[in-house]
């Protein structure tokens, strides 16, 4: 099938490589043409693990970038939308969205025949129809569902994961207003045999997508609530109650030879020092900034905001625990990305600690094993050391804090042991056995 997607951001060009790989033929357009360049030249311009590989080897193939939206859609069959939805504070921020649309009416106007244009990027309910939909009405001179299709079909991936969500997808969600555009997207997707496919509603689908978003952090800032008072209750260990928790058959099935099934889903109810990344945080407010507009206040989601927005002070409190004045402490930081697998630190609960660290004029050492360019962009000029490698980064610390889960920090155990002084541990993401480490102190505990 031929194919052109509006984007190259995360979703954009993550789905154009593999949906080339499995046999389609892609267009991915954006309007910067350093990016276009770039790709075309096998760079994939975001890191994922297994992407520049499988860039390189559609190029030339199946794949192609351009900056030529035109050709791009008068030569394909659908084409996907793939723009960012950023919420800016007050809601979502449709401007990049609607000006795709715009755009892709225009052309529509001159191209005739059946189009499909489906909506990939993440969006409130309503926006495919109500504001892509008008807006592509508007552009083409056309009947959306009659002269052209309108779908919505919402993507599930994981950074750090996404060639492997791609590819193995656990579900595959089609809306759209008219038989055609589902019938196009199951030819899109025939090539997933496997997953389930739920065809619906654009409204629905949207829905799907962020209620998915709004279940997972509500799992975590519900593990971190229990942690908190399983804290200033005293004598219990969060890690402990999860494990009993986790043991319910409905999280953990058992099978019939005895053993169990260990579901992903568990690990969201851990607690630690908070989710971040560029879609929960984003997802969950953008959700709740709908509800209010339209007269439903969501309290549950609020407060599942509001106790993220709290958690990585937990961290500070520990810190100062044991050191009532931070000043000139000498701090080892371990982890900046959100989470492992990435260099991405939008929303990192590292952040706002390492703000309250610079705001009590602490001596910050920082490790990260990917992250340390995008710490030094957002940290400008900000005194913190950064360091190469975890040894060099205990060295001289009074204390240190884990706040992401590195596979390589599983080393500090042994890393700390025999130590002369040892060094206060913060672990921010409960990774390590308490037992292992002379002075540990963790969230939930
Ligand atoms: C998330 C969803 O997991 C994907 O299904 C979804 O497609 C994606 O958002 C999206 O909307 O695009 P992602 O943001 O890549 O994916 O990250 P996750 O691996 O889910 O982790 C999110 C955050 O939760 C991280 O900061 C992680 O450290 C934190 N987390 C996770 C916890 O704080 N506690 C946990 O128990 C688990």
């Amino acid at each position: 099938m031929k194919v052109s997607v509006i984007g190259t951001g995360y979703v954009g060009l993550v789905s154009g490589v593999c949906l080339a790989e499995k046999g389609h033929q892609i267009v991915c357009v954006d309007i910067d043409r350093d990016k276009i360049e770039k790709i075309n030249h096998g760079i994939p311009v975001i890191y994922e693990e297994g992407l520049e590989k499988l860039l390189k080897r559609n190029l030339n193939g199946n794949f192609i970038a351009s900056t030529d939206l035109r050709q791009a859609v008068l030569e394909s069959d659908l084409t996907l939308i793939a723009v960012g939805t950023p919420f800016d504070g007050q809601e979502i921020d449709l401007s990049f969205i609607r000006e795709a649309a715009r755009q892709l009416g225009e052309i529509l106007r001159d191209k005739p025949g059946y189009h499909a244009v489906v909506v990939k990027s993440t969006v409130v309910p309503g926006t495919t129809d109500e504001v892509v939909g008008r807006a592509l009405e508007e552009a083409s001179g056309k009947k959306a569902g009659e002269e052209f299709g309108l779908g919505m079909s919402p993507e599930f991936l994981r950074e750090g994961m996404a060639i492997q969500d791609f590819m193995l997808p656990d579900r595959i969600v089609m809306g759209g207003i008219d038989d055609q555009t589902l019938e196009m997207q199951d030819e899109l997707y025939s090539v997933f045999p496997q997953a389930d496919k739920v065809r619906t509603s654009n409204k629905t689908a949207e829905m799907i997508k962020y209620t998915a978003n709004a279940l997972l952090a509500t799992m975590i800032s519900f593990s971190n609530e229990i942690g908190n008072l399983c804290a200033a209750l005293g004598g219990i260990d969060v890690v402990e109650v999860m494990q009993g928790v986790h043991l319910d058959k409905r999280l953990s099935p058992i099978l019939p030879s005895g053993d169990r099934i260990r579901p992903l889903f568990t690990t969201y109810l851990e607690a630690g020092c908070g989710f971040g990344g560029s879609c929960f945080p984003k997802d969950v407010k953008a959700l709740i900034a709908h509800g209010r507009k339209i007269g439903r206040p969501m309290t549950l989601l609020d407060s599942v905001i509001h106790i993220n927005e709290q958690q990585p002070r937990q961290v500070l409190n520990l810190l100062q625990k044991h050191f009532p004045s931070l000043k000139e402490v000498p701090v080892a930081i371990l982890g900046l990305a959100f989470k492992p697998g990435t260099d991405d630190m939008r929303e990192s609960p590292a952040i706002p600690i390492i703000q309250g660290l610079l705001a009590q004029k602490s001596q910050i050492r920082a490790y990260d094993p990917v992250a340390r360019r995008e710490a030094q962009k957002l940290f400008k000029g900000a005194a913190i050391d950064y360091c190469d490698s975890l040894e060099e980064t205990l060295d001289g610390a009074r204390a240190v804090v884990l706040l992401t889960r590195w596979e390589e920090f599983g080393r500090l155990p042994e890393m700390l042991t025999g130590r002369a002084e040892a060094p206060l541990f913060i672990d921010g993401r409960r990774m390590l056995d308490k037992r292992s480490i002379a002075r540990y102190e963790g969230i939930g505990m």
